[in-house]
């Protein structure tokens, strides 16, 4: 499984050979600042964790482009759908078997909606089974004892969790949740594309250092591979 960072909750996933695209926020991040053109973003499969548009924005381009197939929630990959994009919709607590993997969408408390106002479903997070490796993806969230349940049926072997704060959980609940989780390998997501959410690095890395956890803030572009 190999993992490339984006910037804010986007990420690329490479299993068994396909593109697992994540959150695509990529032409509007104040990041990446165009560093990167969305028409050379491969994708088999885009996830959305919710609607909200630094997670969506560039979905339905890189969908067309690619033709890749829209998984989310009902709400939003009916949304996609009525644009004629491929989707497969999911809902809270329900696993799907993909081509590359099983794919459960799982709580998250928090908000979703297009920017336009219009309903985006509930939120969710992802874990993905796949090359003998599990993923967790939480997606915008508040720390929230679901989090337990999910080491009941997979044991992790590294998580995507927000640490920005203000939106989201900030570091401190994020150790809790790394704890919840069970899962000592944790990237770090959705912090310092805007002002609400600056972090300081290595307060942070501290932080998850001294709760015996590991703390990777990725650079833009940046792979890892498990
Ligand atoms: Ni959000
Ligand atoms: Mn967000």
């Amino acid at each position: 499984m190999k993992i490339t960072f984006y910037g804010h909750n986007s990420f690329a996933l490479e299993i068994k050979g396909k593109h697992i695209l994540i959150d695509p926020f990529i032409s509007g991040s104040p990041l990446l600042h165009g560093k990167i053109n969305i028409l050379d973003v491969k994708a088999d499969y885009i996830l959305l964790t919710h609607a909200h548009q630094d997670h969506s924005l560039d979905a339905e381009a890189i969908a067309k482009n690619t033709g890749a197939v829209i998984v989310s929630n009902f709400e939003i990959a009916t949304h996609y759908e009525n644009k004629g994009i491929t989707v497969h919709p999911m809902n809270l607590g329900g696993s799907w078997n993909f081509d590359f993997g099983k794919v459960k969408y799982v709580i998250a408390h928090h908000t979703s909606s297009f920017a336009d106002g219009s309903y985006g479903g509930q939120p969710g997070g992802f874990v993905i089974e796949g090359e003998h490796k599990n993923i967790y993806i939480a997606g915008d969230t508040a720390l929230t004892m679901d989090m337990k349940l999910i080491p009941l049926y997979t044991k992790l072997d590294i998580a995507i969790l927000p640490i920005g704060d203000n939106f989201t959980m900030g570091i401190d609940d994020a150790i809790i949740a790394s704890q919840f989780i069970e899962c000592d390998k944790i990237i770090g997501c959705h912090y310092d594309t805007f002002g609400y959410i600056v972090i300081d690095h290595e307060e942070a890395k501290r932080k998850f250092y001294n709760a015996n956890k590991d703390l990777m803030l990725l650079e833009l572009t940046e792979s890892i591979e498990l």
